[in-house]
């Protein structure tokens, strides 16, 4: 009985250094944060029934979904941002299948197709899905500005929050330069969670979400 004790106790010792050295056992994501889904990458069949959404109020009483921890770490940069006197604010986060469907619609009414193709995804292939992208709004003198060409042209209050986003975990992720790579055009305003460490490692190399992926 006390052998086999001590041979329980060193398998025990074993498989605790075993774990320290890999990492092995460590908690493990209960959904992969570095999902592509792009123009030809669909969102996963079952991801919508294992993604965990919490509701959050924007200081506009519009409500909106996002993934539990991508909505934490936007709460950090938002205030982070808010320390430097810029106003950040959810404007669109997670969208379902339907939803898209309609945004497609109505933006083609008013924009016509070809402006839909730069900024729309195909409902079923926007990351929106996934819940880990959030489009931001901002504001100017108190006047929210939310327009799409009005925000690409506000650089140097978008300049200040895109320093910050990879401490928080996110990407931009429609870069501008990389539009024949990502599909679309550059959207200052899009940010999409992939947790810290590959968030530093795909800006600091000035990635897109596809060319990180691919160099793995
Ligand atoms: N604006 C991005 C591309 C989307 O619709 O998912
Ligand atoms: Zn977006």
């Amino acid at each position: 009985m006390k052998k086999l004790h001590s041979i329980l106790s060193i398998v025990l010792v074993l498989s605790l250094v075993l774990t320290a050295f890999t990492g092995c056992g460590g908690k493990k994501d209960y959904i992969d944060y570095l999902v592509l889904v792009n123009k030809t990458h669909k969102l996963p069949d079952t991801w919508e029934e294992t993604v965990r959404l919490k509701e959050s109020e924007n200081k506009y009483g519009e409500k909106y979904l996002v993934e539990e921890k991508a909505l934490e770490s936007f709460y950090k940069l938002q205030e982070a941002m808010a320390k430097e006197g810029v106003v950040i604010e959810l404007d669109s986060t997670y969208r379902s299948v339907k939803e898209q469907q309609q945004l497609w619609d109505d933006w083609t009414i008013e924009f016509g197709e070809d402006y839909v193709k730069t900024y729309v995804a195909v409902p079923g292939f926007s990351e929106h899905h996934t819940g880990l992208a959030i489009d931001i709004c901002i504001e100017k003198g108190g006047v929210r500005i939310n327009d799409n060409d009005e925000m690409i042209a506000e650089r140097e209050i978008f300049a200040k929050i895109h320093e910050k986003l990879a401490d928080y975990g996110f990407i931009l992720r429609y870069l501008e330069g990389k539009e024949d790579i990502t599909g679309y055009g550059y959207e200052p305003w899009h940010f999409r969670y992939v947790g810290k460490d590959a968030a530093k490692k795909i800006t600091e190399k000035g990635l897109t979400l596809e060319e990180y992926l691919d160099e793995k």
